[in-house]
């Protein structure tokens, strides 16, 4: 279901397979965008004998959907409380494999993991999220390595080679250390800028290749202005704070701090203890808890969290869900807007179903793939704007709206 999410929103927004010319969206003067066929970038790199190309772009694609798997579960490892299903890492109680560890009785194993039990459900839950966790960073790794040369991927390189050996690192402290919630919290975030790296990469080789298809764009007659530009860029550093906030409830056992929703235990203003919520933030581990009042804290704040993001996520989907938006922006922007709607329905489902695991992963689901629609909002917004050197047109020259078409 979510492969299908990702590769419809693919089609979707200008990235793939085939988006329209960098730096504009073709309009008729009817005002709709025209058409590019189906496929076209792919085509005409088959036909240029550049089938690596065709093939590169896939792999991100592949990449991206296995990194919005392995978020996903990840979080069904830590909701369904089987973070310490292996208390050792990389392998399973010394071995390399759950079979492998259920072949030594627990009498016989070595050191500290003698004599301790072994959850097998669990582990094999924890053991799956750290095997397709390790295909992804593989992938990653030669998507860099083979991107290098063909595609200038520039900074993201570097930056997405870091943040894999980031991530290796804290899956290990998660575990060694306990479940550390600042840890913990992290881990997701770190997984999300995986997620959102590799989605606005592949956005972008897909439309270096659309644009070696097209070359022959049209200029965009309503293209966005910088005030829209702003405020989509602010709503993707707001969605990332409250997945921050997300995760810190989860990782303290916060889920079900507040009774009932709207309200929090029946009131609008909870007796909530704001400083044990949120600091000291570092050195806590999960099981040494934190206070009921803490837990409400941030319950609270991520509950209020979500209100400033319906009206801030909200206002962005009007502004780009409008008819006389170009395709991919008012398509993101309609998605944008039904996604928000889906995310806080899950959000209160969570809490009034007492937080069964199939929500409570769904809710971590949504906020994958609001993120991967924010991505590519801002993505579509900046190819529609207006590039330096389009000196035609005052307008769009000064990062403007013309008058009477953007915001
Ligand atoms: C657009 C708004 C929201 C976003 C982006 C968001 C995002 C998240 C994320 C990323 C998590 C972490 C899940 C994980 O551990 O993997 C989370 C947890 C949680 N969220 Fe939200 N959330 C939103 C709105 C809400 C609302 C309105 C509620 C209503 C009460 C809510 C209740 C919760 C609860 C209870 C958890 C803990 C889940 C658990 O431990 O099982 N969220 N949220």
């Amino acid at each position: 279901m979510l492969a299908k999410s990702v590769s419809k929103l693919e089609r979707t927004i200008g990235g793939g397979p085939n988006p329209p010319p960098a730096g504009s969206f073709a309009v008729s003067d009817e005002g709709c965008e025209r058409a590019v066929p189906e496929a076209d970038a792919d085509r005409s790199a088959l036909a240029n004998g550049r089938s690596w190309e065709v093939g590169y772009r896939w792999m991100l694609l592949g990449a991206t959907l296995l990194a919005l798997c392995v978020v996903v579960l990840g979080a069904t490892v830590r909701l369904a409380d089987a973070g310490l299903g292996c208390p050792d890492w990389p392998g399973c109680y010394g071995a390399l494999t759950v079979g492998g560890a259920l072949a030594t009785p627990p009498a016989q194993r070595a050191g500290r993991w003698a004599g301790q039990p072994l959850d097998v459900a669990r582990a094999r839950m924890e053991m799956l999220h750290r095997y397709v966790a390790g295909t992804l960073g593989l992938l990653i790794l030669g998507i860099v390595v083979l991107g290098r040369r063909r595609f200038a991927l520039g900074i993201a390189g570097p930056v997405l080679v870091a943040l894999v050996m980031l991530q290796a690192l804290l899956g290990m402290w998660t575990v060694t250390l306990r479940l550390e919630p600042l840890v913990v919290t992290a881990h997701l975030l770190g997984g999300m800028t995986v997620l959102a790296l590799l989605w606005w990469l592949t956005l972008r080789v897909r439309s270096d290749g659309a644009r070696a298809a097209s070359p022959h764009g049209a200029l965009d007659g309503r293209s966005p202005g910088l005030g829209l530009r702003l405020l989509a860029r602010t709503a993707l550093l707001l969605l990332a704070l409250q997945i921050a906030l997300g995760g810190w409830v989860a990782a303290n056992h916060a889920t079900l701090a507040c009774q009932g929703f709207p309200t929090c235990n029946g009131s609008w203003w909870p007796a909530a203890d704001f400083a044990d919520g949120f600091a000291p933030l570092v050195g806590r581990l999960a099981d040494a808890g934190m206070s009921g009042p803490g837990r409400i804290a941030i319950q609270w704040v991520h509950r209020l969290g979500a209100m400033g993001l319906f009206l801030v996520l909200g206002t962005l989907a009007v502004l780009t869900g409008h008819a006389r938006r170009p395709a991919p922006i008012r398509r993101a922007g309609r998605m944008l807007g039904a996604l928000l709607l889906v995310q806080i329905g899950l959000g209160a489902a969570t809490v009034l179903a007492g937080a069964p695991l199939a929500l409570a992963a769904a809710h971590n689901a949504a906020a994958a793939l609001l993120l991967l629609v924010l991505v590519a909002l801002n993505w579509a917004l900046g190819r529609a704007a207006p590039r330096i050197g389009q000196r035609d047109d005052p307008h769009l020259e000064r990062g403007l709206a013309r008058p009477g078409v953007g915001v």
